[in-house]
């Protein structure tokens, strides 16, 4: 395995995993704010949803996933998926110990919400995962103990988008049907914890018409990882970053869907790390 010198590198990569295709939002963020930068990136198409799995499960793939973008020689590992994130970040920090930076997309976005005196009735919403794991509410109130934290688990959302169904009818009725749900009345803002998300925020926007302030992790983990990697000074200086895209199962499917988390086509590379 590498050593910390052959990582901590700034010309070396950022690495980006997720359970499918869907943190490609978060790719997609990163490379905005840092142009420059080269991404590995590894959807772990074999195994999504990572929703419904058990925590011992995720684990076992985060830590397999960490251990391939060492091996890619990754500075830094960017933990997209927010069912990873809420039940295997500790994991894979301890795995990967000082080899790499590890940012999950959690803790930047307890850091924006918590830090804005403003907001006092935060929602949640993510898969059953993530909500079961109660991690947000456990952040959010271990920073600001009288700040509330609703959660609720929206399974059919990730793949209602998955499948192409967002701005239409469909989508419509069953955004309101888990938004007028009496758990989530009053809030003052709600956190998009989850990867897919992004592209229903117009959406959801429209159902509280402007009243509610909403998050969407993807930008918020951007600078998060922008900010973290001038810190270190870990930022590139080259020009003209030659990204991977690695899949653990390839489909035309999952192919044609990544214009919709990416914003531009890529292409996927499947790559067995199972065996
Ligand atoms: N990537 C997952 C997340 O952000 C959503 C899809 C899945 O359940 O695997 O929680």
């Amino acid at each position: 395995m590498a050593t910390k010198s052959e990582n901590k590198k700034p010309q070396n990569p950022i690495g980006i995993f997720d359970s499918g295709i869907g943190g490609l939002t978060v790719a997609s963020a990163i490379t905005r704010k840092l142009p420059n930068e080269k991404l590995i990136y590894f959807g772990d198409t074999a195994h999504l949803p990572y929703g419904d799995k058990s925590p011992d499960s995720i684990k076992y793939y985060a830590i397999r996933i960490s251990q391939f973008l060492l091996q890619r020689k990754c500075k830094i590992i960017v933990i997209a998926c927010n069912t990873a994130s809420s039940q295997a970040y500790e994991t894979v920090k301890d795995f990967v110990g000082d080899e790499a930076l590890v940012v999950n997309v959690i803790d930047p976005v307890v850091e924006e919400v918590t830090s804005d005196k403003k907001l006092k009735r935060v929602g949640v919403i993510g898969t059953k995962g993530t909500i079961r794991s109660d991690v947000y509410a456990k952040k959010i109130k271990a920073a600001r103990k009288n700040m509330e934290a609703p959660s609720l688990a929206t399974p059919l959302l990730a793949s209602m988008i998955e499948e192409g169904f967002f701005n239409n009818k469909i989508s419509r009725t069953i955004i309101n049907s888990y938004l007028s749900r009496p758990k989530l009345s009053k809030i003052d803002s709600l956190i998009l914890a989850c990867t897919h998300y992004p592209l229903i925020k117009p959406e959801i926007e429209e159902y509280y018409n402007g009243k509610v302030n909403i998050i969407d992790s993807a930008g918020v983990v951007a600078e998060h990882v922008r900010e973290l990697l001038k810190k270190e000074d870990l930022l590139t200086k080259e020009k003209g970053p030659k990204h991977h895209f690695y899949v653990s199962d390839y489909t035309d499917s999952f192919e044609k869907s990544t214009k919709y988390f990416f914003r531009n086509k890529i292409h996927l590379e499947e790559v067995s790390i199972w065996k």
